[in-house]
């Protein structure tokens, strides 16, 4: 697949079950290598972005095997990483390298962290100044990967500290506190707002001394026994669920159920708008597994109204602009996202290159420094790029089941980062199948 066309669709229908969560299986990955012992994780999402977690894993000789969606890893402490023989390829995925950097710092061992020409150009200096300020022996060039880290002895701890994140970011969070696991005493972080909880709930049922204050603050205390295997059955992806969320919002007639979602409250935020705008969407089943909240996610459309989108919401669904401005299209009046420069140091600047897409869609709107405002009802169809980001790719292809003309996505084969199975799944809604 190269080019991806989609035309008017209609009204999606019936259940499905996705793969499992992106961040989740990055974790639970890397987290069993830190663990001792055999953990076994089931519905590992299996895409480009976790194929480059397992394959830093074999650079770091940690041993691990899959069979369909079920990943094995047989983890051998928090210093039982090899120094690798060359530098360690993070792909595109920043989730790899960030968490990683932590995981490293913590073991003490040697390596070269490094990716792809477009994560060379994601900023990295959220995590090396704080790591630095812990005495983590870490370089970077002009605050981009590569990275390097030096080897650090086990009789030389890293240095605990109390720190306020300038932006929320749970890869940050999560670096830091992975190194923290091997600092010499409480290490206290802070952020601007409430960014994914994945590593402390994921981590604290391994063990792990994490406390979470009233304030939001975390606080990591060193390991002083192993982290405990994990043996877990991974949610579905609530941010690959958004896009056929969206797409059924969009497609008036529509009704469809999404089973086995995590619905982690720092997650949730696309769900919350699109009740807002309109849509009647509820979760039903409500459960804790491993820690996480799932549940069920049923949608119907109903016509959408323009809203506002600003605050720590943005955080909630950070990675959900893409779609959701696709819903913005498809609604009555001009919908404004504002707090989310953030947006511009993810896969792509989402802010320009969502806008600029759009508008070859016939799209009317305006970008802001930190946010951008769509006037709904102005797309018409036509041919844009994926420019290389996996979720505009699947945003800007579902436009095209509700548009007037077909929607042609060049280059949209990226999907495969964190949603191979973006197209049989829309497929399957389109034929009403039931699970
Ligand atoms: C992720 C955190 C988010 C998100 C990314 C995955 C994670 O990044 O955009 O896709 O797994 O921790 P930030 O926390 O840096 O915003």
């Amino acid at each position: 697949m190269s080019d991806l066309s989609l035309s008017r669709a209609r009204p999606l229908s019936g259940e499905i079950r996705l793969p499992g969560d992106k961040s989740l299986s990055h974790r639970a990955a890397l987290f069993a290598a830190m663990a001792e012992g055999e953990s076994v994780i089931d519905r590992f999402l299996v895409s480009g972005v976790t194929r480059a977690m397992l394959g830093a894993l074999t650079a770091f000789q940690v041993p691990w095997r899959l069979e369909g969606e079920r990943l094995t890893v047989t983890g051998k402490g928090l210093r039982g990483f090899a120094p690798p023989a060359a530098p360690v390829n993070c792909g595109n995925s920043a989730t790899t390298l960030r968490l990683l950097a932590g995981a490293l710092a913590a073991a003490g061992t040697p390596c070269v962290l490094d990716g792809s020409a477009g994560l060379r150009r994601r900023p990295m200096d959220r995590i090396t100044k704080p790591l630095m300020a812990m005495r983590a022996p870490v370089t970077a060039t002009r605050d981009c990967a590569p990275l390097t880290l030096a080897a650090r002895a086990a009789d030389t701890p890293l240095c605990a500290i109390d720190y306020a994140q300038p932006v929320a970011s749970a890869q940050v969070k999560s670096c830091l506190i992975l190194a923290a696991l091997a600092a010499d005493g409480v290490t206290t972080l802070r952020e601007p707002g409430p960014s994914r909880d994945h590593t402390e709930r994921m981590l604290a049922a391994m063990g792990a001394g994490i406390r979470v204050g009233q304030d939001g603050a975390v606080t990591v205390a060193p390991l002083t026994r192993p982290l405990a295997p994990l043996e877990v059955t991974l949610p579905g992806d609530i941010s690959s669920a958004a896009f056929l969320l969206v797409a059924a919002a969009i497609i008036p007639g529509s009704a469809i159920v999404v089973r086995d979602v995590g619905v982690n409250p720092t997650r949730t935020g696309i769900v919350d708008m699109l009740a807002k705008m309109g849509a009647e969407v509820s979760v039903e089943n409500p459960r804790t597994i491993a820690g996480e909240p799932v549940g069920d996610i049923r949608l119907a459309s109903a016509g959408l109204k323009a809203i506002k989108v600003s605050g720590d919401t943005v955080v909630r669904m950070i990675d959900e602009f893409p779609a959701f401005a696709i819903a913005a299209c498809f609604a009555k009046g001009t919908t404004e996202v504002r707090d989310a420069s953030e947006l511009r140091y993810k896969e792509t600047d989402r802010i320009t290159v969502l806008c600029r897409e759009l508008r070859k869609l016939g799209v009317v709107l305006d970008e802001h420094e930190d946010g951008f405002a769509i006037q709904g009802g102005t797309l018409s169809g036509g041919v844009c790029d994926a420019s290389g980001d996996h979720r505009l790719a699947m945003a800007l292809a579902l436009s095209g089941l509700a548009a007037p003309a077909k929607v042609t996505v060049q280059n949209a084969e990226i999907l495969a980062e964190s949603f191979p199975d973006f197209v049989v799944q829309v497929a399957r809604l389109i034929e009403g199948l039931v699970i």
